[in-house]
């Protein structure tokens, strides 16, 4: 989609906004895959109700990009704008014990950034891709952290109220790969309460989930991280494993041989082939097991 009304394009710089046309999903997520549409970068977060009403006012509609590293988005020319925040310097400020941490920080970067200034809890979270706020939303989490845990505040447009709101912590329900936030909220900045250690001690952590992670997770490789939610109580990378369907391919999109969850883009899968070896091993799982797998990965399809 192209912004071509006259009124917006004129508004967009008074609201700190970026213009970026006709960018690539492709070359903005990590799996690789999506078709293109005009990108419009955000530096302030005070102009951003300003923004949101004037693009629904003129029937521009839009959907909001974290990192990309768990996304799935369609091909050809995109029927929506992406909006993505701007990256502030710094992204991260410490205070005591809190980090004040923007959404658009990198979260690998954000965990090692408090881990220098002796601030732990995180180091569970350190190979996963994207950013605060893609994490934040989906309550990423890793080797027993999830970083739900830490949430002292978090600053959140919220498209409902049309207005900038911040939450407390306890406001916000964090459960297993899933908050309480709605589907068009837009996460902007989080206060991280985080436990007082010494920066070797973290290391050491942070060291040892590297070191896990590269032993059983394709890493190299073109991929949203985990397909699936793991069902209650089992893995869905092992049952996928399993059914012995590692190597298993649609088109370009492939089932990892390091890890069963991770299906990966081999160069070339369109988001048809990514969608139809999705379908293909829920359907395969359901049959044998009797459960049906969820979604970890966001799809765009709409
Ligand atoms: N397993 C297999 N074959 C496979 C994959 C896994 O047999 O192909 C077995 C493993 O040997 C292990 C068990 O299944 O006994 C669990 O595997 P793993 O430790 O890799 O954990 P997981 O449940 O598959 C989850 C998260 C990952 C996270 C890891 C480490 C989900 C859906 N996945 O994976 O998160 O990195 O634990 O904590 O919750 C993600 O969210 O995208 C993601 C990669």
């Amino acid at each position: 989609m192209r912004v071509e009304d006259a009124k917006i394009l004129e508004a967009l710089p008074k609201l700190e906004v970026e213009l970026r046309r006709g960018v690539s999903l492709a070359e903005l997520t990590y799996l690789g895959i999506g078709g293109t549409t005009d990108l419009l970068r955000i530096n302030g977060h005070e102009s951003i109700p300003e923004l949101l009403n004037l693009l629904d006012e003129n029937g521009v509609a839009h959907k909001f990009l974290g990192g990309g590293s768990n996304l799935l988005v369609m091909d050809g020319e995109l029927a929506f704008v992406v909006l993505q925040l701007g990256q502030p310097n710094p992204d991260v400020v410490i205070e005591g014990n809190i980090a004040c941490v923007d959404a658009a920080a990198d979260l690998g970067k954000t965990v090692t950034f408090c881990a220098k200034h002796n601030l732990g809890g995180m180091e569970g979270l350190i190979g996963v891709p994207g950013t605060v706020g893609g994490a934040l939303r989906m309550n990423a989490g890793a080797y027993g952290t999830q970083i739900g845990s830490y949430v002292r505040e978090v600053k959140v447009y919220r498209a409902a109220a049309r207005k900038l709101e911040t939450l407390k912590g306890e406001e916000i329900s964090f459960e297993y790969r899933h908050t309480s936030f709605a589907p068009d909220d837009m996460m902007l900045a989080v206060k991280l309460e985080l436990p007082s250690r010494p920066y070797p001690e973290i290391l050491q952590g942070i060291r040892l989930c590297n070191e896990k992670r590269r032993a059983s997770q394709p890493l190299g490789q073109k991929s949203a991280g985990c397909i699936f939610k793991n069902p209650p109580g089992a893995s869905a990378g092992r049952m996928i494993d399993e059914l012995g369907l590692k190597g298993h391919a649609v088109g370009g999109a492939r089932i990892s041989d390091r890890h069963a969850n991770f299906f990966v883009n081999t160069g070339h899968a369109s988001a048809a082939d990514m969608l139809g070896l999705i379908a293909d091993v829920r359907k395969r799982v359901r049959q044998v097991y009797g459960v049906t797998l969820e979604n970890e990965v966001v799809v765009w399809n709409a």
